[in-house]
């Protein structure tokens, strides 16, 4: 639903974006990911519009021109009047946006329904937690039903329960309207988006679904459990050609294999041998967090 083509910025020396292609797709959340001035904020921006290219351009598909219409967005350090409360926020929003009172009411409560904020719309925003206070951007940024919304590290600056509160947010979202956000948060990442791309020094590094990544960077570490025998049972994999290492944590062997098709078939051959009475047997998962590290250094 929207392509990035080409896109440069430049301040002074730094290449805050470099030459950057995106494709966001409709029915489809996707995480930009990079560490801390990796040029996430100035690209959304420049997706948003606000910001302008010195380079390359953003083009909606469709029948839509004007990415007003389309987009939400949610910066990443939103402005609230802590004088308001939630509701006369939104209604403001609406306003603005160019609704009339009645219209902007009724939007104001069905978005405040839709954040979970109807019980808190009537409080003064100085008394929202950082969660709230988020659910209440993103309520404010669904004002005019955008079609894909925008969300600079909405999980970033909030603790374990705001984070929650968000993610679990933006996965009811997800079912409705296209997410594009960025993060540092690879944990939070990884529960709601579809597609990943990553960022490092302006440049996008990595673009993938979640799933091919996971499947692309899974390490062949396979995990057992077992009730009894399990010292000599790692020393049985020890001394196998295909094994690479093995450690004994936790009450559990974990086998590093020279690939994952030698240790799937090799595990399961000498569990069958040793006649062992394992407990659980599963290959190890790998993390968003892991693949970033291995990304992000390579
Ligand atoms: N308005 C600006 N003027 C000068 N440099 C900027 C400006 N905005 C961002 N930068 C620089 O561009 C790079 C990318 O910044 P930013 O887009 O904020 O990264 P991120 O959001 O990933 O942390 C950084 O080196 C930052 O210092
Ligand atoms: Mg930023």
């Amino acid at each position: 639903m929207l392509k990035v083509i080409g896109v440069q910025k430049i301040y002074g020396e730094t290449k805050a974006v470099d030459h950057v292609d995106m494709h966001i797709k409709k029915d489809r959340c996707t995480a930009l990911i990079g560490p801390n001035g990796a040029g996430k904020t100035t690209l959304l921006s420049i997706i948003t519009g606000l910001g302008k290219p010195d380079k390359g351009k953003v083009i909606l598909s469709g029948k839509h021109q004007d990415r007003r219409e389309v987009l939400g967005y949610l910066p990443q350090f939103p402005r609230f009047y802590d004088w308001m409360t939630g509701r006369e926020y939104v209604r403001y929003a609406g306003e603005l946006f160019g609704l009339t009172r009645k219209e902007a009411d009724r939007r104001a409560e069905e978005l405040l329904a839709m954040t979970g904020l109807e019980e808190s719309g009537s409080k003064r925003i100085a008394g929202y937690s950082g969660g709230m206070k988020q659910r209440l951007g993103i309520a404010q940024a669904l004002i005019n039903r955008p079609e894909l919304l925008i969300l600079d590290e909405p999980v970033s600056a909030l603790d374990p329960f705001g984070r929650r509160e968000v993610i679990e947010l933006l996965k009811k979202l997800k079912k409705d309207t296209a997410i594009l956000f960025s993060t540092h948060v690879l944990g939070d990442a990884e529960q709601v988006s579809d597609d990943i791309y990553m960022m490092k020094e302006g440049r996008i590094i990595l673009e993938s679904t979640l799933a091919e990544l996971k499947q692309n960077y899974a390490l062949p570490v396979f995990l057992i459990e077992t009730k009894d025998g399990i010292e000599e049972l790692a020393e049985a994999f020890r001394n196998q050609p295909w094994v690479k290492e093995v450690e004994l944590e936790a009450g559990r062997i974990r086998i590093q294999a020279v690939n994952m098709e030698e240790g799937r078939a090799g595990v399961l051959q000498l569990l069958k041998d040793k006649n062992a009475l394992y407990t659980k047997v599963e290959a190890e998962t790998v993390s968003l967090e892991d693949v970033f590290m291995q990304v992000m250094s390579g």
